[in-house]
């Protein structure tokens, strides 16, 4: 569905070039959930941006090659983009309100929505945006529908946005976050109704997160990233119950990665280094325990360890560089 090839997203900033995501190569299949996980700062949001076309080009560096259905987005105009976004590809993020005019109803932006990507009646519209509504379970849709963004609380318009995204059916759902901020229960029935959409509809789904609990109810396939690079690629069965790379490894022992920067992992020393200051040599090497002389000087290549599974990691450089 979405081929990414040698993506680079670099920020220009006071500081000088910020390298938030750095050389990545990675496919989202037809009918599947990809998940990317990783630490706060590693890139896993600015990858989800670029993706949908939504960073400022002013202000960012952008190189490689990112294609849907053949179309190579990063060379669209900003108005073809914008018609691919939302139609094809859908994107449902962590901050709601930023997603939301506070001057009109949730109903009437619903509407607008549909108007733009759709050739529905005003009624039928109206139906549409009811039925999603109430299809991620919101209580009293027909009176939601007629409310206003401040009149409902965080989880309520998360779910709202959710329904937004999902209203229109895309082929590709990017996902970052989307349950970070709810609770349990709730986390649980859009996670649900997620995994309903991508094996009714066929819609192939990016969802990103730092919770590896989520990943492993949700997941077909999972990419790690850190500091900018994706370190090991894998089948959730495989990751889980075979981690390579140190990182991953730390991650799944300390199970829960915290989202807070900063904020040090109990199994993984150190912390993720900020994007205009990255290590020579593999990024992961001052916090890692299995560390070799050139791991301090040389980025490792990706190695294949069969056609499904990649690590990033010299250890495993008897396997066939890919
Ligand atoms: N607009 C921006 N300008 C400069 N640096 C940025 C900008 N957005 C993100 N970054 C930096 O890029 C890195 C990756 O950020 P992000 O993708 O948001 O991480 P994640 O989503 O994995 O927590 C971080 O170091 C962050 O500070
Ligand atoms: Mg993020």
């Amino acid at each position: 569905m979405i081929v990414v090839k040698g993506l680079h997203s670099y920020f220009k900033t006071e500081d000088g070039l910020v390298k938030a995501v750095d050389d990545i190569t990675f496919e989202l299949r037809p009918n599947e959930v990809l998940a990317l996980v990783g630490e706060s700062g590693c890139g896993k949001s600015v990858t989800a941006l670029t993706v949908m076309g939504l960073l400022n080009r002013k202000k960012t560096v952008l190189k490689g090659e990112i294609l849907f259905r053949e179309k190579r987005l990063l060379e669209l105009s900003p108005e073809a983009y914008r018609q691919i976004r939302g139609d094809k590809i859908g994107m449902i993020f962590q901050e709601p309100m930023s997603a939301f005019d506070p001057l009109y109803t949730i109903g009437y932006q619903m509407q607008e929505v549909l108007k733009a990507h759709t050739n529905l009646s005003v009624e039928d519209q109206k139906q549409r945006a009811v039925h999603w509504l109430k299809n991620i379970g919101i209580p009293e849709a027909e009176k939601r529908f007629g409310q206003y963004p401040h009149e409902m609380s965080g989880g309520m318009l998360q779910r709202v946005m959710i329904a937004m995204a999902l209203m229109l059916q895309p082929e590709v759902l990017i996902a970052d976050e989307p349950t970070t901020a709810l609770d349990v229960t709730i986390q649980a029935q859009v996670l649900g109704l997620i995994r309903n959409l991508q094996k009714n509809e066929g819609t192939s789904v990016l969802f990103i997160t730092h919770d590896l609990g989520v990943v492993a109810e949700i997941a077909d396939r999972v990419h790690v990233m850190y500091a900018g690079k994706i370190v090991e690629k894998g089948t959730v069965t495989r990751l889980f119950h075979r981690p390579l790379h140190p990182y991953t490894i730390g991650l799944l022992t300390s199970r829960v990665v915290k989202g807070k920067k900063g904020k040090e992992l109990p199994f993984i020393p150190g912390y993720v280094p900020r994007a205009f200051e990255l290590p020579e040599g593999c990024r992961f090497h001052p916090r890692c325990a299995q560390k070799l002389p050139r791991c301090e000087r040389e980025s490792p290549p990706e190695f294949l360890i069969d056609h499904e599974n990649r690590v990033a990691c010299w250890l495993f450089e008897r396997g066939e560089s890919a």
